[in-house]
């Protein structure tokens, strides 16, 4: 962390009371969510991040939350925090989707959840689609084949838990390349419905996507044509074999 760290305490009052009730919470919202923060054992924050929310930097933000860098013990956490207009009620069962990825090796480690928060690893790096760009300038194909390739087996050992991510489809928000990369955000997932990681996470990196068109340009993949044969195969039946037909079809199975 290079950037000072702001005690939670100072979380109730603006401007950072913006980021622990947002877009906006009564004092008693903050007051209740300082509380339970300390309970999670969080007493800092610190504001950095390429996401600026009225000139306060965050690591992100979505529907659902707002995300920081904070220090859990002698860690850096990224802490979700539930939006006070998010469509969920809770962070509680987010976390318990992302304790179910974990037991596949995949997603942030799991540190702990409340009702309005989840902490858990921090993860270092960029989203896929720029770090996919600056990959392209340095033109490391044998690179982009073996990232791909993991998050690709990641997708398959959710597939294997029947986790269903749920939002694949939609890669370029949901994977962070640092060391290695790393899938982010189970709050659509689900245990109850046919799985699709693989497929969508293929879809969504090789067909039609801006990402798609990237990797287009660095590596040799197969026609649209060509690749639905084994992704309709796997689709109905999601075994190794069927996946590693992916992968080779995808020239994947070498990295
Ligand atoms: N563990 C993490 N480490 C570092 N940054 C993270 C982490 N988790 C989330 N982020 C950042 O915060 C952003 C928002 O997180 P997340 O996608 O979980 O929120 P969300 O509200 O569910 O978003 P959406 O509306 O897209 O579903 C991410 O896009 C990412 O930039
Ligand atoms: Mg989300």
């Amino acid at each position: 962390m290079n950037s000072p760290l702001v005690s939670t305490s100072k979380l109730v009052k603006e401007p950072y009371s913006l980021i622990l009730g947002y877009p906006k919470a009564t004092r008693g919202e903050l007051a209740r969510r300082h509380a339970e923060l300390r309970k999670l054992g969080i007493t800092k924050i610190s504001f950095q991040g390429e996401t600026i929310l009225n000139n306060i930097h965050v690591l992100g933000k979505g529907y659902v939350g707002v995300v920081v860098l904070s220090r859990f013990g002698k860690k850096d956490v990224a802490l979700k925090i539930r939006r006070i207009d998010s469509s969920r009620q809770e962070m509680k069962s987010e976390a318990k989707l992302l304790q179910i990825a974990n037991k596949a090796g995949v997603g942030p480690k799991l540190i702990a959840s409340s009702k309005n928060f989840l902490v858990m690893e921090y993860v270092e790096g960029k989203k896929i689609t720029d770090w996919v760009r600056e990959l392209k300038g340095r033109g490391s194909a044998a690179k982009l084949r073996s990232v791909v390739r993991q998050v690709l087996e990641d997708c398959y050992n959710l597939d294997n838990m029947h986790l269903d991510h749920g939002e694949l489809s939609y890669i370029h928000k949901h994977v962070i390349v640092g060391k290695s990369p790393c899938i982010i955000d189970f709050e659509s997932g689900s245990t109850n419905r046919r799985t699709s990681n693989v497929t969508s996470a293929t879809q969504s990196i090789f067909i039609g996507s801006a990402l798609s068109s990237i990797v287009k340009d660095m590596i040799k993949i197969p026609s649209k044509k060509k690749m639905i044969g084994p992704l309709k195969k796997y689709k109905h039946d999601q075994t190794r074999e069927n996946f590693d037909d992916i992968l080779e079809m995808l020239g994947l199975d070498k990295s």
